[in-house]
């Protein structure tokens, strides 16, 4: 009889709130992890102390740019980096610890350590072997870099680099203008380093809603980042403790340098599989390396489940959790559902930038007929009184039905306000049914109701 009904390997976002999920269905559940604490990339290097960096880069840019402006008088305040790490440190404490509480309660399991898959049904630590009936691949992902460019983890670093520099550096390059490039540039650029990202592309933030991106990258330009645009970085060079960062200028294949105390690689991720052993066991995998799926998260190999950045998709930790409670659903017998239209994405710069569904440019190709409903956040009152009136609110609906599509907001609290819309969608509602819901006033809500008056018979406050 196998020891467990279920081995999740990883303990992310993805294979905690899997391991909980099954627990909570009944099941008798381990999950492995190799790393000290729990909570996966998110939760030690990623998401979580990025934004505690992002928090307290935003408040000393708020003591320069506006306590002034409210009358609040006094030296505005220096930078203690280490003090910085240090809460940085413990908020990520905090939440690694909850992960390890939230296990106790459930009677999950943690087996220390990095697992392989010796067999189907097995699952090797060491010297351990354990069985069970299922296992769940969730081992998430790993920065990828570019050739001729190599990370040292202190002069070329990845976002795990990234988040302990020894000391806030002069001068840094972001290569790649992508969720990370952006949050970790914008969290120095406020720190006072000198930041300049280089894209490959034409445009930050790939497959964004064309205007929002255009939008974005001004705003961050007025925040003192400087961008190179349709540049290929070629290689990175380390001499005396600096870097210097060659790249082709794609329009006329001219090549140009770049110094920089610090080199941030932003160029993507990949799933992170090496050493699972899947090779050997014969697991399906795509061209760029994520475990082959069908619609309810099974591999090839019977009894075995593959979910989170390890698979196809969005690398986001939500889209993980969201795979990891449906996989759990099925695992114990019952129907498990993702609706891959309705994912929102989320940058956590200030201002944020949050989106959902289509974009304009996927509308067109489609040959949709949409209409758009736009409402600027310089016409709502609570935006404005905190200096935050930049962005807009912008909601895709068909122009039959209504029916909302996709909605796009770079804006205060664009992150927290992207739910109204996800709801909205998963319920097939039309922008009318959020312009006729009463919205709290003042509230930056109140900019979501206008973008959706603005699709019928117009906002009232543009
Ligand atoms: P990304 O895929 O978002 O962006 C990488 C950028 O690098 C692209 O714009 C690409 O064109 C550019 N690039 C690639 N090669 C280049 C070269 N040789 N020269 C210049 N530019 C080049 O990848 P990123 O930012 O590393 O993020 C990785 C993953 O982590 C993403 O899937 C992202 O969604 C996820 N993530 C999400 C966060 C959030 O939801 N707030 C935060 C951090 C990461």
């Amino acid at each position: 009889m196998a020891e467990f009904d279920v081995i999740v390997i990883g303990a992310g976002p993805g294979g905690y709130v899997c391991a909980i999920r099954c627990a909570q269905l009944g099941l008798k559940v381990a999950c492995v992890e190799g790393r000290e604490t729990l909570g996966g990339t998110c939760l030690n290097v990623g998401c979580i102390p990025s934004k505690a960096l992002l928090h307290a880069s935003h408040m000393l840019h708020e003591s320069h740019e506006n306590f002034a402006k409210m009358g609040l008088i006094g030296a505005p305040p220096k930078v203690d980096w280490t003090k910085m790490l240090a809460y940085k440190d413990e908020v990520i404490g905090q939440n690694t610890k909850g992960i390890e509480f939230l296990f106790k309660k459930n009677k999950v399991t943690w087996l220390k350590g990095w697992a392989t898959i010796p067999a189907a049904g097995q699952v090797k630590l060491g010297d351990e072997v354990h069985s069970a009936k299922s296992i769940v691949i969730a081992t998430g992902s790993e920065p990828t870099s570019l050739p001729g460019v190599e990370i040292d983890e202190k002069t070329v670093v990845t976002s795990t680099g990234a988040l302990t520099l020894g000391k806030i550096p002069k001068s840094l390059v972001v290569i790649g203008a992508g969720v990370i490039g952006l949050e970790m540039g914008s969290v120095y650029a406020r720190l006072g380093t000198q930041v300049t990202v280089v894209e490959y592309l034409d445009a930050v933030t790939p497959g964004m809603d064309a205007e929002v991106a255009k939008t974005f990258q001004r705003i961050l330009g007025r925040q003192g980042l400087k961008f190179v645009m349709g540049a290929a970085v070629q290689g990175v060079a380390k001499a005396r403790g600096k870097a210097t960062v060659t790249y082709k200028l794609r329009k006329d294949d001219s090549e140009a340098t770049l110094d920089a105390e610090v080199v941030l690689v932003a160029t993507g991720r990949r799933p992170f599989t090496a050493g699972l052993g899947l090779e050997a066991l014969g697991v399906a995998v795509e061209k760029r390396g994520q475990i082959t799926t069908d619609g309810q998260w099974r591999t090839n190999i019977a009894g075995l489940y593959a979910i989170g950045d390890a698979i196809a998709g969005p690398m986001l930790a939500h889209k993980a959790e969201d795979e990891g409670m449906a996989v759990a659903a099925v695992i114990a017998g019952r129907h498990g559902h993702v609706d891959y239209g309705i994912i929102p994405g989320v940058i956590y710069t200030t201002p944020e930038v949050a989106s959902v569904g289509k974009t304009e440019e996927q509308l067109k190709e489609e040959g949709r007929a949409y209409t758009v409903g736009k409402f600027s956040f310089m016409g709502n009152g609570r935006a404005k009184a905190v200096f935050q009136g930049e962005g807009f609110v912008k909601i895709l609906a068909d122009k039959e039905t209504d029916r909302i599509l996709g909605c796009h907001i770079i804006g205060p609290a664009a992150g927290d306000l992207i739910h109204e819309i996800c709801v909205a969608m998963e319920f097939g509602a039309a922008a009318e049914d959020i312009a006729l819901t009463c919205h709290a006033h003042p509230t930056f809500s109140e900019a979501v109701r206008e973008a959706a008056l603005a699709c019928g018979d117009g906002a009232i406050h543009a």
